[in-house]
């Protein structure tokens, strides 16, 4: 089976106002979206209703064909990655600990943790001596690494990405990108990753969406006047 999200006539509101406006979406296996749109659209409601964090008012979400509303929350939110634009790590913990804090949870064994956080040293091109360090000694750019190695921690098969670099200089920014295209190729992961940012959007997406005022449309490619 390819089909890897699907949302079927999603409607959420808050109050009086419709935040998710009748959205349907298929996401295949392997694909990375990217969402554009103005803040307040409905982006990260949506993205939360991914794995459980909001429920819709009507209509369905599937993560591999089974309804969100109906599974074992759980264990769904160990198949999905979460990263959001400022990830908060734990203060007590160093930065091996809170990369690790996700699969000892799960109970996977010391050995097994250690060779995964290892891979994601790699993976991730950070400096080993950085594990033994505290959040309050990392850069923005750091931070948002380790964010991405923690949230890849225990294998997942989707990652939801939430604005992930936008609170980063555009340097930063462009290295991280290229990393994030570089893990997707290797991992084959399925990436919903949504953004502002238009040339971000087009780099990253192997499909762009565009939601506005909580409509999802596909991006309809610029017109060439010329
Ligand atoms: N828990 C909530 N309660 C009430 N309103 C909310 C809540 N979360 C988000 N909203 C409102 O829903 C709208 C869409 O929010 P959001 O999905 O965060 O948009 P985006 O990510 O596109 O900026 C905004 O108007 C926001 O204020
Ligand atoms: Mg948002």
């Amino acid at each position: 089976m390819n089909q890897c999200i699907r949302f079927e006539k999603v409607t959420k509101y808050y109050g009086e106002k419709k935040i998710v406006d009748d959205v349907s979406l298929s996401i295949d296996k392997g694909e990375l979206v990217t969402v554009l749109g103005p803040s307040g659209s409905g982006k990260t409601t949506m993205l939360k209703m991914i794995n459980g964090i909001v429920q819709p008012d009507s209509g369905s979400i599937y993560v591999y064909d089974q309804d969100v509303a109906k599974c074992d929350i759980v264990n769904l939110r160990r198949r999905i990655g979460y990263v959001v634009q400022e990830t908060v790590l734990f203060p007590h913990l160093d930065i091996y600990h809170n990369i690790s804090y996700v699969p000892s949870l799960i109970g996977i064994s010391k050995s097994k943790t250690k060779r995964r956080v290892r891979d994601l040293v790699d993976m991730l091109q950070l400096d080993k001596s950085m594990l033994k360090r505290y959040c309050d000694e990392l850069s923005g750019g750091e931070k948002q690494r380790i964010g991405i190695a923690r949230a890849l921690a225990a294998s997942p098969e989707i990652m939801l990405m939430d604005e992930p670099f936008g609170a980063l200089d555009p340097e930063t920014r462009a290295i991280l990108q290229d990393e994030l295209l570089r893990i997707w190729k290797e991992l084959n992961m399925t990436i919903f990753f949504i953004t502002h940012d238009v040339s971000e959007a087009e780099k990253l997406g192997s499909r762009i969406l565009v939601m506005n005022e909580g409509v999802l449309e596909d991006k309809v490619p610029a017109i060439c006047v010329d």
